[in-house]
């Protein structure tokens, strides 16, 4: 039986390594990738621009890694949204057990797309609960996990933590891993520098670098 992938969150203040660990991830990762990529820089893992769902669409038929860059101007939730829709779409086969041709989206600036606040129905908040069984798996990216949904926060089974910011994004980080090893996960999380990072994954956290 198939394994369908999981999600992963990348977590950590300014310039602390988040996209570095982003592209270490999906260059080691085969397969079809789509960057939500608002500010246009992820050029060299994923060299088809789409500012279009056509574009987007044509770049991976092509068998082309497809940064998606949207409009800044225009509501970046919304235009989540849309693209998620289309990429559950493309990838209506693997969920019919046709394919195994997995998917990989990236969302970067996530407290801009996927913000903390109640929503209604939502393309994207299905993929963060059922993507897997799409075959997609997200990897969110933001400063402050505060200001991201907890509809992707609730549901990734790796999380890096890089640098944080203020004591609030230590508490929320904190919050989310198991009681167990809170104090040493608060410990360690302090202890980092920039480019370190402390991944956590099944109750578990081990330390690393980019
Ligand atoms: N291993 C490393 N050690 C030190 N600096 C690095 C390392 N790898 C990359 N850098 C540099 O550190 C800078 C910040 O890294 P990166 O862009 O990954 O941070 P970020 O967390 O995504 O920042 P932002 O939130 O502003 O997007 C980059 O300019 C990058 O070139
Ligand atoms: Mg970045």
């Amino acid at each position: 039986m198939r394994t369908d992938p999981d999600h992963i969150g990348i977590w950590g203040r300014t310039k602390s390594g988040k996209s570095t660990r982003a592209r270490a991830i999906i260059r080691a990762r085969p397969g079809r990738l789509v960057v939500f990529d608002l500010l246009d820089e992820y050029g060299a893992e994923a060299p088809h621009r789409a500012g279009t769902l056509a574009e987007m669409v044509r770049g991976l038929a092509a068998g082309r890694r497809v940064r998606f860059v949207p409009d800044a101007m225009g509501d970046t939730a919304a235009q989540l949204d849309a693209v998620a829709e289309v990429l559950t779409r493309v990838q209506a086969p693997y969920k019919a057990g046709q394919s195994d041709a997995r998917l990989t989206f990236v969302v970067e600036e996530m407290a801009d797309s996927f913000p903390n606040v109640r929503r209604n129905k939502s393309a994207f908040g299905a993929l963060c609960r059922a993507g897997r069984h799409w075959g997609i798996a997200l990897i969110g990216i933001s400063q402050r996990m505060a200001d991201v949904s907890t509809s992707f926060r609730n549901c990734t089974a790796e999380d890096y933590f890089f640098p944080l910011r203020t004591a609030t994004d230590y508490d929320t980080a904190a919050a989310g891993v198991v009681k167990a090893i809170q104090p040493a996960f608060r410990e360690a999380l302090l202890s980092l520098r920039p480019h370190e990072f402390i991944a956590y994954k099944a109750g578990e956290m081990k330390k690393g670098k980019n």
